[in-house]
């Protein structure tokens, strides 16, 4: 379905409010109502934190002169002190140096030895009348700490130019750490194309909720989206097209990395897509020998599924991947490499198993992990060690999951029908596709990774990941508006633990993040199931 090109934003006032509140500054805080002024109670904050033991009669005010304090000689937490200084600056006005000198008045950044509780991605956060303390065993574990404290901070924090404070935060301890390692989020950049500048953008948003893994789907059967050197048409040719029939666009590789990089100083691990054997008419259309006929596919700008597949019975075409998931792990500092694997129809059942056991070693031979869409677990398909499967699906069962899982497996849950970003809320949502049935929030909040499906127990789930596929969606403003709030939901199931699983208590920190959107510029939908907090100070 091409989406409809005149949109209707429900939300709309959301963001006027937000440019209200920059522009007027204090003023607005008249002009609203129920506007929320005192600081945040401590741990309503999302995802909710393990452990959160509020000191009643203490709070901590952020002085005009406050310092970020680093570990002395730690340049990982330098890091972190320079992006939490470069969170702070515009809102507070404050000048906020960052100094290495370990513990002090302001908000210290600490490392600690080993601390098997907090582990490789929690922090221990502290907030007494004098300073803020994070402690962590990594750098991971202070950045995730750094997205509590701000968002124990006012919304207004996240405002771009200075607005008048008190920046306050309760006082109290936070002891936090995940529950699964990892927590993902997708953009298809394949069926639109998407700007460098807003995979940028949505890394900073995901990054605030804790989620750290970008899964970036690079390749179609409507476009090739990454340069690759040993075959210079797939992103040439291949990447000129996108469903609808715009210009579609790539990344080369500079870019690539650019991505990349940025994703890195939030903590977050890109996870790259090359879609294989189906889903693959870019590059058919790109190499015709690709093809078992030897005549190139024209391209594709529709949103059907199911009708490609590379030869997989041609040596060049194992060549020709073995050559592309080269460049592209060489390309990704991150341990992952998606193989796509799904809806792979046009591919005979036993050559798809044949091209699997043949491609699953080539990503082992470039030192990565096998990542696939659930399909990868069809018999005949060999186990390759570490390999991740990710369940798509709409069922509590799925057999071939559970023998995968039995074989040593690993599974990243994404199921279509809860934590699919790009279906319809209901029948009004303008964009996205209902395939998968409509997704309100509470449908995205409402399961539980570690138990969804029959056979794969916790402890063989990696972590959860909320796919946003763009064949009906191609603005930054869509997918911000089919993005919150359903993935603050999905990322909390990957960080908090099962037994804090409570929709009442979630819809309601989930209402308070209503003004923080605001203030960013976030134009989300207003779900009815949520009571949303209005623009505060
Ligand atoms: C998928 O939605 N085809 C993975």
């Amino acid at each position: 379905m091409a989406p409809t090109p005149a949109r209707l934003w429900r939300s709309r006032p959301a963001r006027l409010t937000a440019v209200a509140a920059l522009v007027l500054g204090a003023g607005v805080v008249a002009l609203t109502t129920g506007a929320r002024t005192a600081p945040a109670p401590m741990g309503e904050v999302l995802p909710v934190p393990v452990s959160v033991r509020p000191a009643a009669d203490a709070s901590y005010t952020l002085p005009p002169d406050a310092v970020v304090h680093t570990e002395a000689g730690s340049a990982e937490a330098a890091k972190v002190g320079a992006y939490l200084a470069g969170l702070l600056r515009p809102s507070t006005g404050y000048a906020l140096p960052v100094v290495q000198d370990g513990e002090g008045r302001g908000v210290s950044l600490l490392l600690t030895g080993a601390d098997p509780v907090v582990g490789s991605q929690g922090y221990r956060l502290d907030v007494t009348g004098e300073a803020v303390v994070i402690r962590a065993r990594t750098g991971a574990g202070l950045f995730n700490g750094v997205q509590t404290l701000r968002q124990l901070l006012p919304p207004k924090v996240e405002s771009p130019t200075a607005v008048p404070g008190p920046w306050t935060v309760r006082g109290g301890r936070i002891v936090d750490y995940p529950r699964f390692p990892y927590r993902g989020a997708m953009l298809d950049v394949a069926r639109h194309f998407l700007p460098v500048e807003t995979v940028k953008r949505y890394i900073d948003r995901i990054a605030l909720y804790k989620i750290n893994h970008l899964h970036l789907h690079l390749s179609d059967d409507q476009g090739w989206r990454i340069a690759v050197d040993s075959r210079p048409r797939l992103a040439a040719y291949g990447g000129r097209t996108q469903v609808g029939g715009g210009p579609g666009g790539h990344y080369t590789k500079a870019q690539y990395r650019e991505i990349v990089d940025h994703a890195a100083r939030r903590y977050v691990t890109v996870v790259p897509e090359i879609d294989l054997p189906g889903h693959t008419n870019a590059a058919l259309a790109s190499y015709a020998e690709l093809n078992c006929d030897g005549r190139a596919r024209p391209p594709y700008t529709g949103t059907d599924v199911g009708f490609s597949s590379l030869c997989t019975t041609k040596e060049e075409v194992h060549t020709f991947v073995k050559d592309v998931l080269g460049e592209v792990a060489a390309l990704t500092p991150g341990p992952y490499l998606h193989i796509g694997g799904d809806e792979a129809r046009a591919t005979p059942t036993a050559r798809y198993a044949a091209f699997m056991n043949r491609v699953q070693p080539m990503v082992a031979a470039t030192g990565k992990t096998v990542v696939g869409w659930h399909q990868i677990g069809e018999p005949g398909v060999r186990h390759q060690e570490g390999r991740v499967l990710q369940y798509w699906g709409r069922t509590g069962s799925d057999p071939l999951v559970a023998e995968a899982v039995a074989r040593g497996a690993r599974v990243v849950m994404s199921p279509a029908n809860r934590a699919y970003l790009d279906m319809k809320y209901d029948p009004e949502t303008v964009p996205g596709q209902k395939w998968a049935g409509y997704v309100e929030v509470r449908d995205a909040y409402d399961w539980d990774p570690g138990s969804h499906l029959e056979g794969v127990p916790a402890s063989a789930v990696l972590g959860v990941e909320a796919p946003l596929w763009t064949e009906a969606i191609s603005t930054e403003e869509e997918i911000e508006y089919m993005a919150f709030p359903r993935l603050p939901a999905v990322a909390e199931l990957g960080w908090s633990p099962g037994a804090t699983h409570d929709w009442a208590a979630f819809a309601r920190r989930l209402g308070a993040q209503g003004p923080r959107w605001a203030v960013m510029g976030i134009d989300f939908h207003r779900s009815p199931q949520v009571s949303w907090d209005e623009q505060g100070d």
